[in-house]
């Protein structure tokens, strides 16, 4: 901002763009980063009050993946949802905030150029919703710690922008739903598939 506004007429019309691109994205990043810290706060206060409702889960990850679309833009997004799904009891917002951060995390830990799924399926009496990414999947020793807050596995890991609070939010938002969410690594191939459950409810409910 400040060369932008002290030299600006000295720079060609490119590097004024290249420059504004960089303000943009770091004001985003900014953005997402203080969202991460007052959604922590608010899980750990226990003030969050999730305003449930009845909703598709087609709406939300058409919603998810518009706002998703530049961390993805280096990826192929390949969505699977089961034609027969029951619709699915949350809060739109939070939702759509766990979601994102789980795709937010396959674009980051997964090289560019790979798939990431998302799939939607029925399973009992849940919905169950994976994340599938070709990276390199999550050393078992690190599973059962990812979800703590400012943890993150790898030195490299802290090069890229992140606090570590991602995945800590989307188990307080999901819990706070009354579903679960687990990691584990791919069966079929290498990579982590997350998973998040949520109970479909009794009919009788709003
Ligand atoms: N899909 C994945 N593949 C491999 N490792 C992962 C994946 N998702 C998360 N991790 C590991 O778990 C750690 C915690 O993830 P989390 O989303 O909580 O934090 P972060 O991505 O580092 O930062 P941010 O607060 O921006 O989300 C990551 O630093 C990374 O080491
Ligand atoms: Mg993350």
């Amino acid at each position: 901002v400040t060369s932008l506004r002290s030299y600006g007429e000295l720079y060609d019309q490119s590097v004024r763009d290249e420059l504004a691109a960089t303000i943009q994205d770091e004001a985003e990043r900014l953005n997402r980063f203080v969202t991460n810290l007052l959604d922590m706060t608010r899980i750990e206060a226990g003030v969050l009050e999730p305003g449930m409702a009845m909703i598709d889960l087609g709406e939300i990850v058409g919603t998810v993946l518009e706002r998703a679309r530049k961390v993805l833009q280096n990826h192929r997004v390949v969505v699977d949802l089961a034609a027969d799904l029951p619709m699915i009891r949350v809060d739109f917002v939070l939702f759509e905030q766990v979601l994102f951060n789980l795709l937010d995390n396959a674009a980051k830990y997964a090289p560019p150029g790979t798939a990431v799924t998302l799939r939607g399926r029925r399973q009992d009496d849940s919905v169950v919703i994976d994340i599938l990414d070709e990276g390199g999947g999550i050393a078992p020793e690190h599973l059962a710690h990812i979800f703590e807050k400012f943890y993150r596995i790898r030195r490299a890991d802290r090069q890229r922008a992140g606090t570590g609070l991602g995945l800590a939010i989307c188990r307080g938002f999901v819990e706070a739903m009354g579903g679960s969410v687990t990691a584990a690594n791919r069966s079929d191939r290498g990579g982590a598939v997350f998973t998040v459950d949520l109970p479909i409810p009794p009919v009788s409910l709003p």
